[in-house]
């Protein structure tokens, strides 16, 4: 590990010094005032630990399963769009990376590379298994939707994560002011079309992503299509972008799999909660009937431990990937995994965990709360 980097933030400010203004705006952006964006990370700091003592922490178990996918710990890294922006490796290098750290990958339906092609960046011979997850946005155009599904299944994906927050896209004003649109040597590689691969195109004044999302994704989306994904796929349906018990029940009776719950980085409707606040409200609400896991601000060991102990299965990352990516490809990717299991590991042991199953809700208050006392 460089000894420039020790924490998360250390990856983002050497990604600001090497990546073009536009492509760096592009990734750290949240919607309009940005209020959730900064809400995301500041919950965590809401929160305190209780830590027990005693207990040989000597060694200490960070294994866990999504779906009956072990993993060798509970951070998976989220679906992040154009990554060859950040590297010229883009996803392949995060794939890797993941395979290496023995996690799971969420690819972007809006990747810079193929959904085949990430898979076979992995290796089929020997070492850790090829995890990987479709994240899905509906198009208009329902059979280039299925198109995906039936390529995913194909090339041995595990899941779908169906997003269910872009109707349209939030509006980010570094966006719009820098007329976002990729670089000319870059599109969506899983569009054979030219019209829905996104790229150097001109999309008038506004951010490029915006005005081709108005196009091409369907703004209908409802419960019902939910049962019709399911009716075209064998693999498990995750919802991500669920904000409240009243959806998360709701979604648990369409039968979904597994929820993420997910303010897609605050980059959608700015002014909703931070992910943890409302975390405990979906785990109530599911009752244990599927799985539940959360994105939105983790960047550190402590973020993670906290996150499990108010019920999520596993987190997700998004921008710190792209902060390993931008500052070393594949090896920076690794270093912020590794980093992220170091600082859980070390996390665990000082709060007196020696396996996930012993992280529990009674390790952590609301700072409110403890004011008070
Ligand atoms: C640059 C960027 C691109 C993203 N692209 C997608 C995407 O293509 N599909 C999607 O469902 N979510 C997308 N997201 C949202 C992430 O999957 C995830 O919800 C979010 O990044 C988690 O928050 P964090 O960045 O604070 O870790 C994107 C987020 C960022 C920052």
């Amino acid at each position: 590990m460089s000894e420039r980097r020790v924490c998360v933030n250390d990856f983002e400010e050497e990604a600001r010094t090497v990546l073009p203004k536009a492509i760096y705006d592009y990734y750290r952006s949240g919607a309009d005032q940005q209020q959730t964006l900064a809400d995301n990370t500041a919950a965590f700091n809401r929160w305190r630990f209780l830590p027990r003592v005693l207990r040989d922490v000597s060694t200490v178990d960070l294994s866990t399963c999504l779906l009956g996918q072990p993993l060798s710990m509970p951070v998976c890294v989220g679906a992040t769009a154009m990554q060859r922006m950040a590297h010229p490796d883009g996803e392949t290098a995060t794939a890797r990376a993941c395979q290496a750290a023995g996690t799971g990958m969420m690819l972007s339906s809006w990747a810079t590379s193929t959904i085949e092609e990430v898979m076979s960046a992995m290796t089929s011979s020997q070492g850790n298994a090829r995890i990987l997850w479709l994240q899905l946005y509906i198009y208009k155009d329902r059979e280039l939707t299925l198109s995906l599904v039936h390529r995913a299944e194909e090339a041995g994906y595990k899941a779908i994560f169906v997003t269910v927050d872009t109707p349209y896209l939030g509006r980010r004003w570094d966006d719009v002011r820098n007329r976002f649109k990729l670089p000319s040597h870059l599109s969506m590689s899983n569009f054979s079309t030219a019209s829905l691969a996104f790229s150097e195109s001109n999309y008038g004044n506004d951010s490029g992503l915006a005005v081709y999302v108005a196009k091409a994704i369907d703004p209908t989306l409802s419960w019902k299509d939910i049962a019709w994904l399911k009716k075209h796929t064998h693999l498990p349906v995750i919802v991500k972008g669920i904000l409240t018990g009243e959806d998360a029940a709701q979604a648990v009776n369409h039968g979904v799999d597994g929820i993420l719950v997910s303010n897609h980085g605050a980059r959608q409707l700015d002014g909703v909660p931070a992910t943890l606040d409302v975390l405990e409200e979906v785990v109530c609400a599911v009752q244990g009937r599927c799985e539940v896991y959360l994105d939105g601000g983790v960047r550190r060991g402590a973020d993670i431990l906290k996150a499990l102990a108010l019920g999520a299965k596993a987190v997700f990352i998004g921008r710190p990937v792209l902060w390993g990516l931008a500052c070393q490809g594949e090896q920076g990717v690794s270093e912020v995994l590794e980093l992220l299991r170091a600082e859980l590991r070390l996390a665990m042991a000082l709060a007196g965990c020696r396996s996930i199953s012993e992280v529990n809700r009674s390790m952590v208050r609301k700072i409110e709360f403890t004011s008070r006392i």
